[in-house]
């Protein structure tokens, strides 16, 4: 059993996660856009929303399922799309992730960039209920073979990402030298040599880079930055995403949505899902935490579509407290990321445990024993 097994909480996965890394690899999952304004508020928010409880409720039996993208999932929370798993986790990457996914039971979202191949890790994780997440080529062509691929490799819905019409500006990237591949150089040299087993790992296993697609410039995609600026298409609208609405023909979630009008828009365009998200403060700086928009966006759509929310959940009371406001479902990133770097898969199993075993301790200590019987009248906003 690793050191990420007994792990108490999202912080010590984070803390282990800092020790294994080299200090690039390590910001790029840790750090925001610009002042990180943005990524701080949406982890303190939560902190704003202040329990009271139902006292003397019987909480032997706990239903703590909904639904996402159109399927059960037993737990309130599923895996986000992240770059390049293989970067936190040189040898397994997105492996490690689908299968501690498979074995919860939860969702699993393989994002464009991903650093292993969507067949591959159908192999890896079989029975794992999965999603493929989209940025929109220039070359639409590219996005109907990748649509395409991720159909045969039997990923049953798409996640539209729609707040990356360029790349945020993360500071600590530049800083620290950061690039996909990861490059060993003047500027990175002693990060990479203070962290050996990180250095062994990478040196023994393929080079870390997207492979789901061929890049119409000729050139490597090897940085992700550059990959999203150069390949993606700035001129994607609406009309583009019923497109892909169509193109796909299942359930569809529109991820990154910030107003109820552009929530609107995303059902009219085809949309099954909304999903409110600011991208882990990785883009546009000072953006509103997610879990104040939910109402307003909430009431705007008609209940069989699914709202799903994400950003900052570090806890477990974070995820109901997302829930309570409205949202059918919440996505978790560093939270498994930090636990992948950790310790591989049973790092992200165990980011997993310690949020169900959150979920269920709140849904208990609140006297809410069916998670869908959640809603905000426990809760009140601190002056
Ligand atoms: C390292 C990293 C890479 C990410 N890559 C993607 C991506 O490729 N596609 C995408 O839609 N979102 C991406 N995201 C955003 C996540 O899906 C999610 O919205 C965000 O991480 C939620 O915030 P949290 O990390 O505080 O839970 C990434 C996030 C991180 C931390």
């Amino acid at each position: 059993m690793g050191k990420a097994a007994s792990a108490i909480n999202i912080d010590d996965l984070r803390t282990l996660a800092k020790a294994r890394l080299p200090r690039m690899i390590f910001d790029y999952i840790d750090g925001g856009a610009e002042d990180e304004i943005t990524l701080r508020r949406s982890v303190d928010r939560f902190d704003d929303y202040e329990l009271q409880w139902n006292s003397l409720v019987d909480v032997t039996k706990l239903d703590t399922s909904t639904r996402v993208l159109g399927r059960k999932n037993p737990l309130p929370f599923f895996i986000s799309p992240t770059a390049s798993s293989r970067l936190f986790h040189p040898k397994e990457g997105e492996f490690a992730v689908a299968r501690a996914a498979q074995k919860a039971g939860i969702a699993y979202s393989a994002s464009t960039l991903a650093s292993q191949k969507l067949e591959d890790i159908t192999s890896a994780a079989p029975d794992v209920p999965r999603f493929i997440q989209v940025y929109v080529w220039k070359d639409r062509g590219i996005v109907k073979e990748f649509l395409d691929q991720a159909k045969a490799a039997g990923f049953t819905g798409c996640i539209l990402t729609v707040d990356t019409a360029v790349a945020g500006y993360r500071e600590r990237d530049p800083r620290n030298g950061f690039s996909v591949p990861p490059k060993i150089n003047a500027q990175t040299v002693s990060q990479v040599l203070a962290r050996p087993g990180y250095l062994m790992d990478m040196a023994t296993s393929p080079k870390i880079r997207p492979v789901n697609f061929r890049n119409p410039g000729g050139g490597s995609a090897n940085d992700v930055m550059g990959t999203i600026n150069n390949l993606f298409d700035r001129s994607m609208d609406w009309k583009g995403a019923e497109w892909m609405a169509q193109e796909w023909g299942g359930a569809f979630a529109v991820k990154g949505i910030a107003t109820k009008e552009d929530a609107i828009r995303a059902v009219d365009h085809g949309a099954s899902a909304v999903w409110l998200s600011n991208h882990g403060g990785r883009q546009i700086d000072t953006s509103v935490p997610v879990i104040d928009l939910i109402p307003e966006v909430r009431n705007v759509l008609d209940s069989h579509i699914e709202l799903i929310a994400d950003g900052g959940v570090r806890r477990g009371s974070h995820i109901l407290k997302l829930i309570a406001r409205g949202a059918t479902s919440v996505a978790i990133g560093r939270a498994y990321l930090y636990g992948l770097a950790a310790g591989g898969e049973e790092g992200v199993a165990r980011a997993i445990r310690i949020l169900k075993d959150d979920v269920e301790r709140g849904l208990s200590l609140l006297g809410v024993p069916r998670l869908a019987d959640l809603d905000d009248s426990l809760m009140r906003v601190r002056r």
